[in-house]
């Protein structure tokens, strides 16, 4: 019923995020645009949208704005608005501040600060509210990530005929760390308002149930939680990438043709390396730059035999450890190419940008070595990007024992990012991977992919949500 569409129009299946899947881009004439965010979810969720009627509630990014629900690619958008107060208390704070470190098992030390933690709750509620407004009766809504673990609860007080799940993109945490947050029971409540509750490890989904047995007045029994005469399920998921998107670009003729241009423009190495990430704390990057930098000063690699590559996407830049973090990376990088670099060859090309879908493919097929390092990671879906586009069955991942993904990528060249020594034989190991030896584990690893892709993952978590009707 496209016509009936406006306000008031209800939907079946709604996905609520803190972010709505769009970035906001200038057109030529100057007017607003939106275009698809890249990434997983919404590439899985985007079809599902189209063929019920499928709406998206999500924050639009910036402070302040009020805009009116609106139609893009199929899909009904619906922005939910936050203050400046509320970007800084809600989002750079509890969130950002408070949960990410918290659940990333305090690689950074959290803040608990009650103003952050007030914020959320309202912010939470307000999420709730519109996807409590826009759902049809009986639909499904499904919740997103650790930034609303407070509306699956909310969503289920306003409209208990709605199916309600939940996935925790991130890690979530052993009870001694989760300990920690002083509101560690409201949190655990607002999750079990949800009939399914997805987490992307076993690990994860037994942390959960770990704490909920101790800080909840509920009964757990296996995978399930008997709450207010309901029934809660808690079970992992492992999130995955659009396989066959990746590989369409990694198959462009132009897409490959750039990879060699990045090849020659770097002085033709004989190896290159590459990192990809978002700014993060979590990711590992000093270490990764320390075992390399100590590559180079041990003499075991010249900057003629290896370049590293390391994307550091801008993210959270006015969140305190962020900023620090930054200003350690960049100290390091210049370091390391003060050192090292000569006038032709570079020891770290360091790019402080993100990057369209295609020009990251083309620098995963410029990759000899992906260096994967993060200290905690809830998934890490660029491992999985990456082997997606090998389809020569060349390169070699070299992947933390910290991540979701080295649940699913055994054939990688695990290690552990701490043990400075190991990475550093590791890396070495990767770069004089035998032919036969890398060709092996790609497949091994590319066929993991391939039977578990995305739209895989989504079918069976909605799968499992609706049979518990
Ligand atoms: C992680 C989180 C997402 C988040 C993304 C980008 O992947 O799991 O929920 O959207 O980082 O972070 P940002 O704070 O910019 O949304």
């Amino acid at each position: 019923s496209k016509a009936a569409k406006g306000k008031g129009q209800k939907f079946d299946f709604i996905v609520v995020s803190n972010r709505l899947p769009v970035d906001r881009v200038q057109a030529e004439d100057g007017a607003d645009q939106w275009r698809r965010s890249p990434g997983g979810l919404v590439t899985a969720l985007a079809p599902i949208m189209a063929k019920s009627e499928g709406a998206w509630v999500g924050w639009h990014g910036a402070a302040g704005e009020r805009l009116d629900a609106f139609d893009h690619g199929g899909m009904q958008l619906i922005p939910v608005e936050l203050d400046a107060e509320e970007v800084e208390l809600y989002y750079e704070g509890f969130a950002n501040a408070t949960l990410w470190p918290l659940y990333h098992d305090v690689i950074a030390p959290p803040e608990f600060h009650r103003t952050w933690w007030e914020a959320y709750r309202t912010v939470n509620r307000r999420f709730a509210a519109a996807a409590a407004e826009a759902a049809a009766p009986g639909g499904t809504v499904w919740v997103q990530d650790y930034q609303l673990q407070l509306v699956p609860k909310y969503l289920r007080e306003l409209r208990p005929d709605l199916r309600i799940g939940f996935f925790n993109h991130i890690p979530f945490p052993p009870l001694e760390i989760y300990a920690q947050l002083p509101w560690r029971r409201t949190i655990l409540e607002g999750l079990l308002g949800a009939d399914l509750i997805g987490f992307q490890r076993g690990n994860d989904a037994s942390n959960f149930l770990r704490c909920v047995r101790r800080f909840v007045n509920a009964t757990v029994r296996q995978n399930q939680v008997q709450i207010d005469d309901r029934t809660a399920r808690a079970e992992a998921f492992p999130i995955s990438i659009d396989m066959a998107q990746i590989s369409a670009l990694a198959n462009k003729p132009e897409v490959q043709q750039r990879a060699a241009q990045i090849r020659r423009d770097l002085g033709n190495p004989k190896t290159i390396l590459l990192g990809v990430d978002r700014l993060d704390y979590t990711k590992g990057i000093q270490h990764r730059l320390k075992a390399f930098g100590e590559l180079l000063a041990d003499g075991r690699l010249t900057v003629e035999d290896a370049t590293l590559i390391q994307v550091a996407s801008p993210s959270r830049e006015r969140v305190e450890s962020y900023r620090l973090l930054r200003e350690d990376v960049e100290g390091a990088v210049g370091r390391i190419n003060g050192t090292h670099d000569t006038i032709q060859n570079t020891a770290v090309r360091y790019l402080h940008h993100s990057y369209p879908l295609e020009e990251m493919v083309a620098l995963y097929l410029a990759a000899d070595v992906m260096l994967v390092t993060a200290l905690r990671d809830g998934m890490n879906l660029v491992a999985k990007e990456y082997v997606a586009t090998r389809s020569d069955n060349t390169g070699a991942l070299v992947l933390s024992e910290f991540t979701g993904a080295a649940d699913q990528l055994r054939q990688a060249i695990l290690i552990n990012p701490h043990d400075i020594d190991g990475l550093k034989d590791s890396i070495m190991a990767a770069i004089n991977l035998s032919p036969a030896e890398a060709g092996r584990r790609m497949r091994l690893m590319r066929r993991q992919i391939l039977d578990h892709d995305v739209e895989r993952w989504s079918q069976e978590f909605l799968d499992k949500l609706e049979s518990g009707r």
